[in-house]
């Protein structure tokens, strides 16, 4: 294994956020538990935390996370956060990993990195209330990047890897790539919300006009994401913006 790019992530990144730290652990069952656990006890300070094997990863709508030490990129971003608004911050998320990836990586409402029909990876966003104060609080922002290839194990389709697209590249130098520009664009989340990354996510969706069915049935055909980060998907109903984090959406069978 190549050594992790700590000192360099905390130097570039401390500027902007005073209080950062970089933390890589062999192990852990989860960096969003890990993290949400440290929150709930007070521990609110800005942090990147890596695991090299997480041992309980977590995904979306309480689905497991598969990753394996070597060939995934695990980590989590934890920091105190006062956005007006809140809607979109997975899709920002996903719009500035995506672009420093690959230009072949697309986005899946809400919070996948798509390669050519292919999950590479996901984004799992969880917020805990912190101090006193009205208004901030302690985002973890998690991310599970497929870096090597790996077996199917039970889905029809094996899930994509960055290096089909950047042969050799590794977690460590993944993970320099993406951290600076990811606290930028967080940060930049914060200051103007979602309507700053709406031409950014709409550059890369992978969904945009095509048919697609909720998790509750309802078929139309996505019409991509509103200044909230909505999904606008036209139905037998009309134009229905679809908010919810609780849905997950695949595109139709053709
Ligand atoms: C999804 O696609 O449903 C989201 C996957 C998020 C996985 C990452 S791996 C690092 C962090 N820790 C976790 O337990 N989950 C996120």
């Amino acid at each position: 294994m190549n050594p992790w790019p700590a000192e360099a992530v905390w130097e570039a990144v401390a500027p902007l956020l005073p209080g950062f730290t970089v933390e890589v652990l062999p192990e852990v069952d989860s960096t969003n538990s890990e993290l949400m656990r440290r929150a709930r006890s007070g521990q609110a300070e800005p942090v990147l935390l890596v695991a090299e094997r997480q041992t309980a990863g977590r995904g979306r709508l309480g689905r497991p996370w598969q990753s394996a030490a070597g060939a995934s990129l695990t980590f989590s971003l934890g920091l105190p956060l006062a956005p007006v608004d809140w809607s979109g911050l997975s899709l920002a998320v996903g719009a500035s990993l995506a672009e420093n990836l690959h230009p072949a990586v697309r986005l899946k409402w809400p919070n996948d990195l798509w390669v050519e029909e292919r999950k590479l990876g996901g984004i799992l966003i969880e917020t805990a209330s912190f101090g006193e104060g009205a208004g901030a609080r302690y985002a973890v922002i998690g991310v599970g990047i497929n870096i090597a290839p790996r077996p199917a194990e039970g889905l029809s389709t094996p899930p994509a890897a960055l290096q089909d697209l950047l042969p050799g590249a590794g977690p460590e130098a993944v993970l320099a790539r993406l951290a600076l520009p990811l606290v930028r664009d967080v940060q930049g989340f914060e200051q103007a919300g979602f309507r700053a990354f709406q031409a950014r996510f709409a550059a890369r969706d992978v969904l945009r006009d095509r048919a697609v069915v909720l998790s509750d049935g309802t078929a139309g055909t996505a019409h991509g994401v509103g200044e909230d980060g909505s999904l606008l998907v036209h139905t037998a109903a009309g134009l229905q913006a679809i908010a919810s984090s609780e849905v997950s959406v695949r595109p139709a069978a053709p």
